[in-house]
């Protein structure tokens, strides 16, 4: 915005009224949040519709009850109008757990966006309970903010039935808002204190994001100095706002607790937004220690491979949508051999999309069996991005017998660029047999047809846990489509618990999550992936919204696993006959 154009803007500001103010003079940033039921969503997704109301919502207020009746009528006038409603709590001592309560018990059916750390609030400048905003998304501005209604007018109505209509939303004086005022304890602490750089910022880089934005890290940036950080500082607010870094986001809110899991704290997010709201500067007296860190990047993460293998070089032509390609890669070997853990290194990271290593027998004539992807449970690991390698924990692991060799499943994406991929597989051995043998499974759907233009189309999928097993990961597996997926596990007593909750998924990360205590699932215990496929023009990733999809190997078809890594109880590599015979 230009001098002169801020200048007319407060001016109008001030003719109108503390807050309504003329159509599309207020740019919204997009963001993403959870509802109280973990739903995930982001703004820019209703860039299809022609209004997003939001409610400013606080357990237990009286005002906020009282706003609620009245959109509750509105949601019916606009049913089917294009308009989208939501509530949005930022209120620091509600949360997720109670605001759902107070909306079952309150009977609201409208998604409650829970602003935990209060960025959305403050950047649309929310300052009361029972505020009304309109955003028009498909300009991503702000039209109106005000009250629901008030004795004399409908407010609220009025600038939905012009948005409709695709008129302006005419400045109007709205009477004040009667509400609370919400207090934001992490804005004052940040402006009384003033978020430092050395002290504050570069220490939640450094656990957050430096792992891949460094010289040679898969990052596309590299967080080398505060000046690339100040220079990329619009983008990271961005990207941080709309969850989509750092990549693989949970809902922290329910399931288990995981292994090495990426993601900003309240206060790490306050500090880091408030810190690029205010310039992204460093202080003339702090020294940058950003310059100075070395990466110290090994080839194999988990030291020297006891086994190397290249697979044959591929050519990636520069464009198009490519075949998954099953490669065969003779092992060799003299005797059997069991591995504790594998790891790929790719050798074009740009166009290896992902791996997946199927053992395979001369004698085996199921290459096809592979082709259909459900054979996980004889696959030995997998790459992809973001994944670590696959390493088998508690002294256990699987086994290769003499004679097997390996089918890879590579998947390529091009970039623009011919290039050639030479990937290379670790693989490290135990000494002698393990004590536990390691085995994959899969929760999940291979028929289903997904119509075109699908918006929330729901997959479910299961796996029946047979024997006593310790469950170790959990890896969703969807294509461009895949929009959510959790996993349940439903005991045999009839008791059921979310493990898992990946709200917003994301084809481009293929991540394992790695339970920090195996969990120990009763024969007969259900595991249960519920999700939904995104087949509309909203999900930017999907490259053709027109037509219906199904079930099918390639990118353009679509895959519904959520893949399992356990450990039957009972299996053991001294006793496989008797096990066998169990
Ligand atoms: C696991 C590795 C990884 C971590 C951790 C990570 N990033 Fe990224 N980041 C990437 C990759 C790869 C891309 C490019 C592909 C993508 O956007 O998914 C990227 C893209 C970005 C972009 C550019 C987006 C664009 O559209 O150009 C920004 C900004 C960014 N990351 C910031 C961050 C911040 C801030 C953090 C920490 C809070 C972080 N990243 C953590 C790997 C990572």
């Amino acid at each position: 915005m230009n001098a002169i154009n801020f200048l007319l803007f407060g001016l109008i500001g001030l003719l109108a009224g503390h807050s309504s103010m003329a159509a599309d003079l207020v740019r919204v940033g997009d963001f993403t949040l959870l509802d109280q039921n973990g739903v995930s969503h982001q703004l820019s997704w209703y860039g299809d519709q022609k209004a997003v109301v939001i409610l400013v919502h606080a357990n237990g207020d009286p005002d906020v009850r009282a706003a609620t009746l009245g959109l509750n009528e509105l949601t019916e006038q606009f049913r089917d109008k294009d308009v989208a409603f939501f509530m949005l709590n930022a209120i620091a001592l509600d949360n997720r757990h109670s605001i759902a309560k107070e909306a079952t018990e309150q009977k609201i059916n409208i998604p409650i966006l829970v602003d935990e750390a209060q960025l959305v609030a403050e950047s649309l400048g929310i300052t009361t309970t029972a505020e009304a905003i309109v955003i028009n998304p498909r300009s991503m501005s702000l039209v109106y903010r005000g009250p629901v209604k008030d004795t004399n007018r409908q407010y609220l109505g009025e600038a939905l039935t012009a948005l409709v209509a695709g008129e302006p939303v005419t400045p109007i004086a709205p009477s004040p808002v009667s509400g609370s005022a919400i207090e934001f304890p992490g804005r004052d602490r940040d402006q009384t204190q003033a978020v430092s750089y050395t002290r504050d910022i570069v220490p939640i880089l450094q656990d957050n994001c430096v792992a891949c934005h460094h010289d040679g890290g898969i990052g596309p940036w590299s967080m080398s100095s505060h000046t690339m950080v100040q220079g990329w500082s619009k983008m990271m607010q961005e990207v941080v706002m709309t969850q989509r870094m750092p990549p693989g986001q949970i809902d922290p809110h329910v399931g288990k607790n995981f292994q090495e899991l990426a993601g900003l704290s309240v206060p790490e997010k306050q500090m880091l937004m408030h810190w690029i709201e205010a310039g992204a500067s460093m202080g003339p007296e702090e020294k940058d220690p950003l310059p100075t860190m070395e990466f110290n990047d090994p080839e194999y993460t988990l030291g020297t491979p006891d086994m190397i293998f290249t697979v044959p070089a591929q050519t990636i032509p520069a464009t198009g949508i490519l075949d998954y390609r099953y490669i065969p890669v003779k092992l060799d070997l003299d005797k059997d051999i069991w591995v504790r853990a594998v790891e790929f290194i790719p050798g074009d990271r740009k166009a290896l999309h992902h791996v997946i290593a199927y053992l395979s027998s001369p004698a085996d004539k199921t290459v096809k069996g592979r082709q259909n992807g459900s054979a996980r449970g004889d696959s030995i690991g997998g790459f992809a991005p973001g994944r670590q390698p696959d390493s088998f924990r508690d002294n256990s692991g699987r086994l290769i017998s003499k004679g097997s060799n390996l089918l890879l499943q590579m998947h390529y994406t091009t970039s623009g660029k011919e290039s050639v991929d030479e990937t290379k597989i670790g693989l490290f051995l135990h000494d002698k047999p393990p004590k536990y043998v390691m085995a994959g499974g899969v929760a999940g759907q291979r028929r289903f047809f997904i119509p075109a233009h699908a918006k929330d189309h729901k997959l479910e999928g299961e796996q029946l846990i047979e024997r006593d097993a310790y469950l170790y990961d959990l890896t969703p597996h969807m294509h461009f489509r895949g929009k959510y997926m959790s996993y349940t596990a439903e005991y045999p007593d009839g008791k059921s618990e979310v493990l898992l909750s990946v709200p917003k998924y994301n084809f481009n990360w293929q991540f394992s999550y790695r339970l920090t205590e195996p969990l120990f699932l009763p024969a007969g215990t259900r595991l249960v992936a519920r999700g939904a496929m995104d087949n509309s023009d909203r999900n930017p990733f999907n490259p053709d919204p027109s037509k219906p999809v199904h079930f099918g190997l390639q990118t353009k078809h679509e895959m519904f696993f959520g893949f399992t890594t356990l450990r039957y109880v009972g299996d053991s590599p001294y006793s496989t006959t008797e096990v066998a015979a169990n």
